[in-house]
């Protein structure tokens, strides 16, 4: 399996996710944003770390037949490690496991074993601290603007503080890491995150709850890119 190229480190990156797409006709919906996607954020929910449960390495693959973008996989779950290699055989090309189930040495070892490109979350109310001592293995750090769990939640403005922090630690150190940002992000909170240096922006009800979803994806991209 050939993993789709992420693009250039750092550019502005729109990524959709299709948590809030309509289930029953998934592959509909993510065509119909192709042209506004850079990548297709797809959140994985074991209804352990969080409490929801959403889909797994078979939608993945069935979506590969209606999308040949790069597909950033969210794994919200206490043991990603069982489920990585379905993950890369279904056409996952990132994955992105958060750092408070531990064991993230082996996690990193693991991803890269398979191919995949090396993504490592944080929660809200996880310093920043936590992730530092492995911004030089990885490739996204993805920084959770919501308690993960639910799409339609309100941004936390709060969490701005570690995203600089994040961009100013990749930059000192000329790190070829790119900076996510998940949860409550559309037109009005993008360019507060992009100000504050994250340079890929997830967003589910901002572009599928909305009754063009191709144009609200235009138009956060827009929004975002006046604030670079
Ligand atoms: C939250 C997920 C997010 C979610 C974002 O647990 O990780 O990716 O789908 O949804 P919005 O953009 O609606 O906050
Ligand atoms: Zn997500």
């Amino acid at each position: 399996m050939t993993a789709r190229a992420p693009g250039e480190v750092g550019a502005l990156r729109v990524a959709p996710s299709i948590l809030s797409a309509d289930f029953g006709r998934l592959g509909a919906c993510v065509a119909e944003v192709d042209a506004e996607t850079d990548w297709l954020h797809v959140d994985v929910m074991d209804g352990h770390f969080v409490p929801n449960v959403s889909l797994g390495p078979p939608v993945v693959a069935s979506l590969r037949r209606y999308s040949n973008r790069f597909f950033d996989c969210h794994l919200m779950m206490s043991e990603p490690g069982r489920y990585l290699e379905a993950f890369a055989r279904a056409g996952a090309d990132g994955c992105t496991v958060h750092v408070e189930v531990g064991g993230t040495e082996g996690l990193i070892d693991q991803m890269r074993e398979l191919g995949l490109r090396v993504g490592l979350a944080a929660n809200p109310d996880t310093p920043f601290a936590a992730l530092e001592p492995f911004l030089g293995r990885i490739d996204l750090a993805l920084l959770m603007t919501v308690f993960p769990g639910f799409g339609g939640q309100s941004f936390m403005g709060e969490v701005m503080d570690k995203v600089a922090a994040t961009r100013a630690a990749i930059d000192a150190r000329r790190l070829a890491v790119d900076l996510e940002v998940d949860g409550g992000i559309d037109p009005a909170t993008a360019p507060l995150a992009v100000a504050a240096g994250a340079n890929v922006l997830v967003a589910g009800s901002a572009i599928f709850c909305r009754p063009d979803p191709l144009g609200a994806a235009r138009a956060l991209r827009a929004a975002a890119a006046a604030a670079r």
